[in-house]
Protein backbone atom coordinates (compact mmCIF):
# COMPACT_ATOMS: atom_id res chain seq x y z
CA UNK A 1 0.00 0.00 0.00
CA UNK A 2 0.76 3.38 -0.95
CA UNK A 3 2.17 5.80 1.98
CA UNK A 4 0.40 8.93 2.48
CA UNK A 5 2.43 10.53 5.00
CA UNK A 6 5.82 9.90 6.60
CA UNK A 7 8.06 11.05 9.15
CA UNK A 8 11.60 10.32 9.28
CA UNK A 9 14.25 11.33 12.43
CA UNK A 10 11.49 14.30 12.98
CA UNK A 11 12.80 16.25 16.05
CA UNK A 12 11.24 19.39 17.40
CA UNK A 13 13.68 20.80 20.32
CA UNK A 14 12.13 24.06 22.24
CA UNK A 15 14.41 25.85 24.54
CA UNK A 16 16.85 23.00 24.39
CA UNK A 17 14.29 20.59 24.93
CA UNK A 18 13.92 17.73 22.86
CA UNK A 19 9.67 17.43 22.99
CA UNK A 20 10.04 15.17 19.36
CA UNK A 21 12.35 13.04 18.57
CA UNK A 22 10.57 10.08 16.17
CA UNK A 23 12.73 7.87 13.97
CA UNK A 24 9.81 7.19 11.76
CA UNK A 25 5.83 6.65 10.89
CA UNK A 26 4.32 6.32 7.93
CA UNK A 27 0.49 6.46 7.16
CA UNK A 28 -0.71 4.71 4.18
CA UNK A 29 -3.40 5.22 1.73
CA UNK A 30 -7.07 4.84 2.61
CA UNK A 31 -6.12 3.94 6.32
CA UNK A 32 -7.17 5.38 9.57
CA UNK A 33 -4.06 5.91 11.75
CA UNK A 34 -4.65 6.01 15.35
CA UNK A 35 -1.74 8.31 16.87
CA UNK A 36 -1.72 7.19 20.54
CA UNK A 37 -0.14 9.04 23.30
CA UNK A 38 -0.76 10.74 26.96
CA UNK A 39 -0.99 14.20 27.53
CA UNK A 40 1.82 16.44 26.67
CA UNK A 41 3.55 13.85 24.25
CA UNK A 42 3.91 15.43 21.25
CA UNK A 43 0.88 14.59 19.33
CA UNK A 44 0.04 18.18 18.78
CA UNK A 45 3.17 19.05 17.82
CA UNK A 46 3.37 16.46 15.42
CA UNK A 47 0.67 17.30 13.94
CA UNK A 48 1.40 20.92 13.31
CA UNK A 49 4.74 20.27 11.76
CA UNK A 50 2.50 18.00 9.44
CA UNK A 51 0.90 21.28 8.35
CA UNK A 52 3.45 23.24 8.03
CA UNK A 53 2.28 25.34 11.22
CA UNK A 54 5.62 24.70 12.98
CA UNK A 55 9.28 24.22 11.32
CA UNK A 56 10.93 20.56 12.42
CA UNK A 57 14.25 21.00 14.29
CA UNK A 58 15.48 18.49 12.23
CA UNK A 59 13.97 15.14 9.81
CA UNK A 60 12.14 15.24 6.60
CA UNK A 61 7.93 14.79 6.56
CA UNK A 62 7.04 13.71 2.99
CA UNK A 63 3.59 13.78 1.52
CA UNK A 64 2.17 11.95 -1.27
CA UNK A 65 6.00 10.92 -1.58
CA UNK A 66 6.91 14.86 -1.54
CA UNK A 67 8.73 17.05 1.05
CA UNK A 68 6.64 19.31 2.56
CA UNK A 69 9.32 21.97 3.04
CA UNK A 70 9.72 22.26 -0.62
CA UNK A 71 6.19 22.30 -1.84
CA UNK A 72 3.12 23.43 0.00
CA UNK A 73 0.80 22.39 -2.70
CA UNK A 74 -0.09 19.19 -0.23
CA UNK A 75 -2.50 21.27 1.92
CA UNK A 76 -4.92 22.18 -0.10
CA UNK A 77 -5.57 18.07 -0.17
CA UNK A 78 -5.43 18.08 3.51
CA UNK A 79 -8.08 18.96 5.67
CA UNK A 80 -7.73 19.38 9.82
CA UNK A 81 -9.27 19.80 13.21
CA UNK A 82 -6.00 21.26 15.39
CA UNK A 83 -7.04 23.01 18.62
CA UNK A 84 -9.89 25.06 19.23
CA UNK A 85 -11.41 26.74 16.12
CA UNK A 86 -13.12 30.41 16.47
CA UNK A 87 -16.38 30.71 15.18
CA UNK A 88 -18.03 33.58 14.55
CA UNK A 89 -20.66 33.15 17.26
CA UNK A 90 -23.91 35.56 15.92
CA UNK A 91 -23.66 33.46 12.21
CA UNK A 92 -24.76 30.09 11.75
CA UNK A 93 -23.02 27.08 10.52
CA UNK A 94 -23.71 27.64 7.15
CA UNK A 95 -22.34 31.77 6.88
CA UNK A 96 -19.48 30.64 8.91
CA UNK A 97 -17.95 27.79 6.33
CA UNK A 98 -19.38 30.82 3.72
CA UNK A 99 -16.64 33.60 5.36
CA UNK A 100 -14.06 30.51 4.95
CA UNK A 101 -15.06 29.75 1.76
CA UNK A 102 -14.31 33.57 0.89
CA UNK A 103 -11.09 33.05 2.20
CA UNK A 104 -9.95 29.86 0.94
CA UNK A 105 -11.80 29.58 -2.38
CA UNK A 106 -13.70 25.99 -2.73
CA UNK A 107 -16.86 25.35 -4.61
CA UNK A 108 -19.28 27.07 -2.73
CA UNK A 109 -21.86 24.14 -3.59
CA UNK A 110 -19.31 22.20 -1.29
CA UNK A 111 -21.42 23.51 1.36
CA UNK A 112 -24.77 22.10 1.82
CA UNK A 113 -23.61 18.47 1.57
CA UNK A 114 -20.83 18.75 3.83
CA UNK A 115 -23.39 19.92 6.54
CA UNK A 116 -25.53 16.89 5.75
CA UNK A 117 -22.72 14.75 6.01
CA UNK A 118 -21.59 15.76 9.54
CA UNK A 119 -25.31 16.05 10.19
CA UNK A 120 -26.13 19.43 10.99
CA UNK A 121 -28.99 20.19 8.31
CA UNK A 122 -31.75 19.46 10.32
CA UNK A 123 -34.48 22.17 10.95
CA UNK A 124 -34.19 23.02 13.60
CA UNK A 125 -30.55 23.48 13.26
CA UNK A 126 -30.41 25.23 9.92
CA UNK A 127 -30.73 28.88 11.46
CA UNK A 128 -29.36 28.38 14.63
CA UNK A 129 -26.40 30.66 15.68
CA UNK A 130 -23.29 29.61 16.08
CA UNK A 131 -23.61 31.17 19.55
CA UNK A 132 -26.39 28.83 20.53
CA UNK A 133 -24.40 25.29 19.39
CA UNK A 134 -23.78 22.32 21.81
CA UNK A 135 -20.49 21.51 22.09
CA UNK A 136 -20.99 18.32 20.52
CA UNK A 137 -22.93 20.92 17.32
CA UNK A 138 -19.29 22.57 17.35
CA UNK A 139 -17.16 20.00 16.77
CA UNK A 140 -19.32 18.46 14.08
CA UNK A 141 -18.79 21.84 12.47
CA UNK A 142 -14.88 21.97 13.00
CA UNK A 143 -15.48 18.52 10.90
CA UNK A 144 -17.86 20.29 8.74
CA UNK A 145 -14.42 23.19 7.99
CA UNK A 146 -12.04 19.91 7.90
CA UNK A 147 -14.17 18.08 4.86
CA UNK A 148 -15.46 21.18 3.20
CA UNK A 149 -12.79 21.67 0.58
CA UNK A 150 -12.71 17.87 -0.09
CA UNK A 151 -9.33 17.08 1.05
CA UNK A 152 -8.00 13.14 0.34
CA UNK A 153 -6.22 13.44 3.86
CA UNK A 154 -8.05 14.37 7.44
CA UNK A 155 -5.57 15.47 10.41
CA UNK A 156 -7.75 15.38 13.42
CA UNK A 157 -6.39 16.02 17.05
CA UNK A 158 -8.56 14.68 19.67
CA UNK A 159 -11.36 15.79 17.76
CA UNK A 160 -13.82 13.61 20.62
CA UNK A 161 -12.38 16.04 23.69
CA UNK A 162 -14.80 17.30 25.67
CA UNK A 163 -17.88 15.40 24.82
CA UNK A 164 -19.99 13.51 26.76
CA UNK A 165 -20.03 9.30 25.61
CA UNK A 166 -22.88 9.32 23.49
CA UNK A 167 -21.26 12.42 21.81
CA UNK A 168 -17.71 10.16 21.44
CA UNK A 169 -20.07 7.67 20.12
CA UNK A 170 -21.10 10.11 17.37
CA UNK A 171 -18.03 11.69 15.88
CA UNK A 172 -16.45 8.07 15.80
CA UNK A 173 -19.21 6.49 14.24
CA UNK A 174 -18.89 9.59 12.00
CA UNK A 175 -15.20 9.63 11.07
CA UNK A 176 -14.93 5.91 10.46
CA UNK A 177 -18.54 6.69 7.68
CA UNK A 178 -16.56 9.40 6.26
CA UNK A 179 -13.57 7.86 5.95
CA UNK A 180 -15.46 4.70 4.10
CA UNK A 181 -18.04 7.09 2.15
CA UNK A 182 -15.19 9.52 0.78
CA UNK A 183 -11.97 7.00 0.72
CA UNK A 184 -9.89 9.34 3.21
CA UNK A 185 -6.52 8.59 4.85
CA UNK A 186 -7.09 9.64 8.60
CA UNK A 187 -4.67 10.65 11.15
CA UNK A 188 -6.62 10.95 14.53
CA UNK A 189 -4.77 11.52 17.55
CA UNK A 190 -6.22 10.44 20.98
CA UNK A 191 -4.78 10.31 24.72
CA UNK A 192 -7.86 7.34 25.50
CA UNK A 193 -7.01 3.92 23.68
CA UNK A 194 -10.40 2.87 24.17
CA UNK A 195 -11.89 6.02 21.62
CA UNK A 196 -9.15 4.80 18.85
CA UNK A 197 -9.25 0.92 19.76
CA UNK A 198 -12.60 0.08 17.24
CA UNK A 199 -11.82 2.48 14.07
CA UNK A 200 -8.25 2.65 13.93
CA UNK A 201 -6.98 -0.14 11.45
CA UNK A 202 -3.17 0.75 12.79
CA UNK A 203 -2.14 2.43 15.83
CA UNK A 204 1.25 4.70 16.82
CA UNK A 205 1.68 4.89 19.99
CA UNK A 206 4.36 7.90 21.12
CA UNK A 207 5.74 8.93 24.94
CA UNK A 208 7.75 11.86 25.63
CA UNK A 209 8.17 12.43 21.72
CA UNK A 210 9.28 8.94 21.45
CA UNK A 211 7.70 6.24 19.08
CA UNK A 212 6.99 3.12 21.16
CA UNK A 213 4.52 1.37 19.62
CA UNK A 214 3.37 0.84 15.63
CA UNK A 215 1.13 -1.35 14.34
CA UNK A 216 -2.07 -3.41 14.74
CA UNK A 217 -4.07 -2.42 18.01
CA UNK A 218 -4.64 -6.67 18.67
CA UNK A 219 -0.98 -6.79 18.76
CA UNK A 220 -1.24 -4.52 22.08
CA UNK A 221 -3.34 -6.28 24.00
CA UNK A 222 -1.19 -9.08 23.92
CA UNK A 223 1.66 -7.69 24.68
CA UNK A 224 2.87 -5.97 27.71
CA UNK A 225 0.32 -2.88 27.61
CA UNK A 226 -1.92 -2.24 30.36
CA UNK A 227 -5.18 -0.37 30.48
CA UNK A 228 -6.06 1.45 33.30
CA UNK A 229 -9.30 3.66 32.99
CA UNK A 230 -8.83 4.00 29.16
CA UNK A 231 -5.24 5.04 29.30
CA UNK A 232 -2.23 2.65 29.12
CA UNK A 233 0.36 1.78 30.01
CA UNK A 234 3.49 -0.08 29.25
CA UNK A 235 4.12 -2.45 32.15
CA UNK A 236 7.76 -2.64 32.20
CA UNK A 237 9.20 1.02 31.90
CA UNK A 238 7.17 2.85 34.60
CA UNK A 239 4.26 3.42 31.33
CA UNK A 240 3.23 7.11 30.67
N1 LIG B 1 5.54 26.49 21.81
C1 LIG B 1 6.08 25.67 22.72
N2 LIG B 1 7.15 26.05 23.45
C2 LIG B 1 7.72 25.24 24.36
N3 LIG B 1 7.30 23.99 24.62
C3 LIG B 1 6.24 23.54 23.93
C4 LIG B 1 5.57 24.34 22.95
N4 LIG B 1 4.55 23.62 22.40
C5 LIG B 1 4.58 22.42 23.03
N5 LIG B 1 5.58 22.37 23.94
C6 LIG B 1 5.92 21.21 24.81
O1 LIG B 1 6.07 20.09 23.96
C7 LIG B 1 5.56 18.92 24.60
C8 LIG B 1 4.54 18.25 23.71
O2 LIG B 1 3.36 19.03 23.68
P1 LIG B 1 2.12 18.68 22.75
O3 LIG B 1 2.60 18.45 21.37
O4 LIG B 1 1.08 19.71 22.95
O5 LIG B 1 1.64 17.27 23.38
P2 LIG B 1 0.24 16.52 23.23
O6 LIG B 1 -0.48 17.12 22.07
O7 LIG B 1 0.62 15.09 23.01
O8 LIG B 1 -0.48 16.70 24.52
C9 LIG B 1 5.02 19.36 25.94
O9 LIG B 1 5.99 19.11 26.93
C10 LIG B 1 4.80 20.84 25.74
O10 LIG B 1 4.90 21.51 26.97
MG1 LIG C 1 -2.39 17.91 22.02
Amino acid sequence: MENIIELHNLTKVYNDVTTVKLEKITVKSGEIYGFLGPNGAGKTTIMKMILSLIEPTTGKILVNGRDVKKNKDYLSQVGSMIEEPSYYPNLTGYENLLVFQKMIGFSEGNIWPTLELVGLTEEKNRKKLVRDYSLGMKQRLALAFALVKEPKILLLDEPTNGLDPSGIHEIRELIVRLAKVKGLTVFISSHILTEIEHIADRVGIINKGHLVYEGKIESIKSSNWIEIGGNFYQNNIGGF
